[in-house]
């Protein structure tokens, strides 16, 4: 099977630069639009699709952004691993701004979201138990160069669009969760659905509002780093193809196939 790379932008990161015979395509998914076009193109003649999360123009807050139809636009233009690149806050004191964290687990208390592509008429379960490819995130950690790279991390993803309070900053460092984010959740969930492989690589902008020495998270705050980071976040992405090569095989983690044993509906007659 042909791999192809889809990533998903975040803020600070609406596009990439350098792909041969890019275009931007419009999808259309029962689910709705996607946040925006795809730009799709080669990169090292490795298919990519890349898809800015809250639109060009960083139009959609993370609580509108249409998850399942961003997951089902990637699936259906061939992607078979999904790069996800969002900013988060720390919630500790050794993952500090300009870091990634090659997240491996989530918390998910987001509340306003769809989760999920089944529901009434077909009724499915998947396993979220691993919920990131360790097979995409270590490609990940190997392509990111020029800056600290933490592999592993739980991401507390909240609903926003506020940031947290102090009490919720400290309870969820009480939890165990590393960082904190407003956007993986329920993207990693819906991935897994579509049977996709999905890595997600955060980028630490700030240490929410729980540092001592630190005060209050600022958009400002989030925005200079960011900017001053972009350019580690492409440069992991244009290692990416060579990386992962050409051809795929079956993902041993499974994620491919992760509706094998997940469907309780029967099939109609
Ligand atoms: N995105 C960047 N920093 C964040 C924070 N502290 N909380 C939630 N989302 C964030």
């Amino acid at each position: 099977m042909e791999t192809m790379i889809g990533v998903i932008g975040g803020s600070g990161l609406y596009e990439i630069a350098g792909l041969e015979g890019a275009s931007w395509v419009k999808v259309k998914t029962p689910w709705g639009a996607p946040s925006d076009q795809i730009l799709v193109g080669r990169l090292d003649g490795v298919p990519m699709a890349f898809l800015p999360r809250h639109g060009r123009g960083h139009r959609l807050s993370p609580t509108d952004v249409p998850y399942r139809a961003n997951i089902d636009a990637l699936k259906r233009l061939g992607c078979t691993d999904v790069i996800s690149v969002s900013a988060c806050g720390s919630l500790r004191e050794d993952y500090a701004p300009g870091d990634f964290v090659i997240v491996d687990q989530f918390i998910d208390r987001t509340f306003a979201r769809e989760k999920s592509f089944f529901g009434t008429g077909c009724v499915a379960h998947v396993s979220v138990a691993q919920p990131t490819c360790p097979r995409l995130g270590a490609a990940c950690a190997q392509a990111a160069t020029g800056v600290q790279v933490h592999q592993g991390g739980t991401y507390l993803a909240m609903e926003g669009p506020q940031f947290s309070t102090l009490a919720e900053s400290r309870l969820y460092r009480a939890w165990g969760a590393d960082v904190i984010g407003m956007t993986n959740m329920p993207e990693a969930k819906l991935a897994r659905e579509a049977e996709l492989c999905y890595a997600s690589v955060a980028m630490v902008t700030d240490f929410d509002c729980w540092h001592e020495d630190h005060g209050a998270v600022d958009v400002a705050e989030v925005i200079a780093t960011l900017t001053a980071n972009s350019g580690h976040a492409k440069d992991m992405i244009a290692r990416l193809p060579t990386l992962l090569g050409a051809d795929r095989a079956p993902c041993p983690h499974g994620c491919d196939r992760a509706l094998d044993h997940a469907i309780m509906t029967a099939p109609s007659a």
